[in-house]
């Protein structure tokens, strides 16, 4: 299992969350976050307007998913985020333990 966490922009969500909804994905968590990547927020507009502070608004979505869906899930995310434009975000994918599915006891890759 892998843990998918993707860095959007955030008036890409609804996209991401239809791309993913029609793969499949059983959940996802969504968390507001702030960030800045190479650009270091400088030169980045958001909403029209040109941030003058480091820290950019962001979306940070995360998907966990059985192996055999990694490659199907990620490429859902960067169709679906993507504009061509800098800020488009990144997508980090991690070893995934362990999941429990807290009302059934069911674990594993049947937990997701
Ligand atoms: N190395 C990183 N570690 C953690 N978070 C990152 C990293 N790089 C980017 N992020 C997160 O992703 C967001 C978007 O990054 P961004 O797409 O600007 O990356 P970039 O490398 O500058 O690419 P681009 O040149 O396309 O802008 C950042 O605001 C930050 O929240
Ligand atoms: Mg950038």
């Amino acid at each position: 299992m892998k843990l998918i966490t993707a860095i959007i922009k955030p008036f890409k969500l609804d996209d991401v969350r239809e791309a993913l909804s029609d793969i499949g994905v059983q959940g996802i968590t969504v968390t507001e976050v702030k960030g800045f990547g190479r650009q270091k927020g400088h030169t980045e507009l958001y909403r029209g307007a040109e941030y003058v502070v480091d820290f950019l608004p962001k979306v940070k979505l995360e998907v966990a998913v059985a192996d055999g869906s990694v490659e199907q899930t990620l490429e859902a995310i960067s169709k679906s985020a993507n504009t061509g434009k800098i800020g488009d975000g990144k997508i980090f994918v991690s070893a995934l333990e362990q999941v429990i599915r807290i009302r059934t006891g069911e674990t594993g890759e049947e937990a997701i």
